[in-house]
Parts: structure tokens; C-alpha cells; sequence
């Protein structure tokens, strides 16, 4: 027998990037939502010794460095237990394209081990794993909305939001996320020191405050979130819901830094997101560091017909949904299949 996993991808609704911290990541702000789109992961314990990681995609690595190893072998020593370890990953999400497949894939190959190895971590184990593997682990162990804080590996579930119809655009370009995080430490340098013949247009050049802005995210995400619960007379139910959200997203502004570093570097990316724009979308964004732009749409021919011709024109694009926390659990688990 082996244990299928689900491992859908997520979309980053706003991301601020914050300070360089002493252990070299960034502080950062996010809200992250989980899409139907997914990989599926099965995962299959025999007698012996051994991981071992099957892809037919070759841009997934089938070592050690692989997430899905690495949190493998993490519970393996956690759980003080041993086995042949099979991993096997049908791919679907874009693959290194900031929709978080690669930390998806490693999350649901620790749901799929316990089940296999009948046993069960303790949650703050899962979480101590999950976060030490990388830092887009943990939401997926929330689903659904999910506020993240450090360096993203601190997820908080937020209520959530209603599901949207949406499309995901990968243009084929590489984004490194280390590369994207150095370009925006050089467009923003740490604010020196305020020393006495500082000149007030240095100031000027530089950030206007890595800490001001996170602050300001959390007020934009609050006045989003709840712009949508005053009465005067919004719904708070069902699709009505959710274009008022939608609205209101794009009147708080709330937007992903890495757009003002990735685009001027990779201009076939915002094409993608002007695109998306005169197809109709309400919202559109990057997700994560890239390449993949999702857009926002009100309803669902209008995601199918931007994503068709997204394809059309080369762009691989696909038409989907976010999806809340509810469905997110329940259909993880597509059910125990015979092992090939
Ligand atoms: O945690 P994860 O493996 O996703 O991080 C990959 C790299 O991205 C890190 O080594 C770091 O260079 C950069 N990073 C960062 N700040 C974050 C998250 C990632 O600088 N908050």
C-alpha cells in the first residue's frame, strides 16, 4: 500500500519585504492562500534503509537536496524509526515558480509518512520541521488564509476568505528567490546611521523605513479585512462577498515588493501581469518571488478565457480556484491507492 497526498500551491495576496536580519533572511509580511492546483505525492514504506525520490520531471532534484527528503529524513529521526522510503511526485504546479510546490511537496510527504509509518508527530514537532526545512512549509500545515510573519515560517490562520476564481500564468524565466531578496537589499541599503553632517537628500535616496513599511502592511491588511464587514450593507456570504473583497483589495493597494525588483529585470513577467489586467482580471499580482503572476477574476469564463489565451500565446496558464481551509483538509487526502 502506499498513502496519495494532495499538495496544492499557494498565492501570496501582498508581501512586504522587511530588514535583513543577522541569520541573513528578511523580515517579511504576508498573507498567503492556498489554490486547487496541485501536485500529488505518494509515499510508500517498505523494509530497509533509504530515501529515495522518483520525478519524471528532471528540474526536480532526486537528492538529498529535495525538500521532500529532507523532511523525510527529519521525521525518520524524530520518530527514532527506519524504513525504505519511497517518494514518488506527479508534478502539475509550475516548478520553482513562487507557488510554493517544492514546500508543498515536502509538507505533504510528512502527512503521507505519518500515515504510513502509523505514527503520529506532535503538532509543534511538524511545525519545528517544517519551518527548519524552509521558510513556505508551515502554511501548508494551515491551509486556507494564512498571515505570515519572520522570516514567512510563522503562519497565523486568518478567517477565510470566501474562494475566487483565479488564474496562475508561469512565463518560462527562471526567478532565483535569493537573487530577488539581493536586488531589493541593493535598491533599498540598510538606512545608515544618522550622524550629524548627514545631508537631508541622502536620506532621502534611501528606504523609506523597512520596519514602517511592515507596520503599514498590517494596517492596509486590516482595512482590507475588514472594510467588507460594515453594515452598510455589504454581504458577509458567498460571491457577493468576495467581489466586494475583491474591490477592495485593489482600493487598499496592497501589493507585492518584489514586483518593483523582478520587473525591471524580467519585463516578459509584467507583460503577463498587463495581460491578465485587459482580460478582465480585478487583481493581479506576483506570487511569491516568481515567475508566476496570478490574476483575480469575478467569475469563472473570464479566468478560462485569459488563461486560454495566456496558453495561446505561450504562456503556460491554467484556471483555477483559492481554496479555503475546509476543502484544503478535506480533499488532501484523494484516498489509499496500490502501490505500482
Ligand atoms: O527558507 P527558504 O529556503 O525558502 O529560503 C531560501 C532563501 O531565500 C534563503 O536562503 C534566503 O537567502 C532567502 N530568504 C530571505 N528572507 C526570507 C526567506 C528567504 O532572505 N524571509
Amino acid at each position: 500500500m502506499a498513502t496519495s497526498v494532495r499538495s496544492f500551491g499557494k498565492i501570496n495576496l501582498g508581501l512586504k519585504i522587511g530588514p535583513l536580519r543577522e541569520d541573513g533572511f528578511h523580515e517579511l509580511r504576508t498573507i498567503y492562500q492556498t489554490i486547487a492546483l496541485s501536485d500529488t505525492v505518494r509515499v510508500d514504506v517498505s523494509k530497509g534503509v533509504g530515501i529515495e525520490i522518483v520525478c519524471k520531471d528532471n528540474r526536480v532534484p532526486c537528492d538529498e537536496s529535495n525538500t521532500c527528503w529532507r523532511v523525510a529524513d527529519r521525521i525518520l529521526r524524530s520518530l527514532k524509526t527506519r524504513g525504505k522510503i519511497r517518494i514518488a511526485i506527479e508534478k502539475r504546479l509550475p516548478v520553482q515558480g513562487g507557488v510554493g510546490a517544492a514546500s508543498s511537496n515536502a509538507v505533504a510527504t510528512m502527512m503521507a509518512l505519518e500515515k504510513e509509518l502509523k505514527q503520529q508527530l506532535p503538532p509543534e514537532e511538524r511545525l519545528r520541521i517544517a519551518s527548519e526545512v524552509g521558510s513556505d512549509l508551515p502554511l501548508f500545515l494551515m491551509g486556507g488564509t494564512v498571515l505570515g510573519t519572520g522570516r514567512g515560517e510563522q503562519v497565523y490562520p486568518l478567517e477565510d476568505l470566501p474562494s475566487f476564481h483565479c488564474v496562475i500564468a508561469t512565463p518560462k524565466v527562471g526567478v532565483s528567490t535569493p537573487a530577488a531578496f539581493a536586488d531589493w537589499d541593493k535598491k533599498w541599503p540598510a538606512k545608515p546611521a544618522k550622524s550629524t553632517d548627514q545631508k537631508l537628500t541622502d536620506l532621502k535616496l534611501t528606504d523609506p523605513g523597512s520596519s514602517d513599511r511592515i507596520s503599514m502592511f498590517s494596517r492596509t491588511v486590516y482595512e482590507w479585512l475588514n472594510g467588507s464587514y460594515t453594515p452598510t450593507g455589504v454581504p458577509s456570504k458567498g460571491w457577493d462577498r468576495a467581489e466586494a473583497l475583491l474591490l477592495d483589495l485593489v482600493r487598499t493597494g496592497i501589493e507585492n515588493d518584489f514586483e518593483s525588483v523582478v520587473f525591471p529585470k524580467y519585463p516578459a513577467i509584467r507583460e503577463v501581469k498587463r495581460a491578465l489586467e485587459h482580460s478582465g482580471a480585478k487583481y493581479v499580482s506576483l506570487s511569491g518571488s516568481g515567475s508566476t503572476v496570478y490574476g483575480l477574476f469575478a467569475d469563472q469564463e473570464s479566468a478560462a478565457t485569459a488563461a486560454h489565451k495566456l496558453t495561446e500565446s505561450d504562456v503556460p496558464a491554467q484556471a483555477t480556484v483559492t481554496l479555503p481551509r475546509e476543502e484544503y483538509w478535506k480533499e488532501l487526502f484523494p484516498g489509499r491507492v496500490n502501490a505500482a
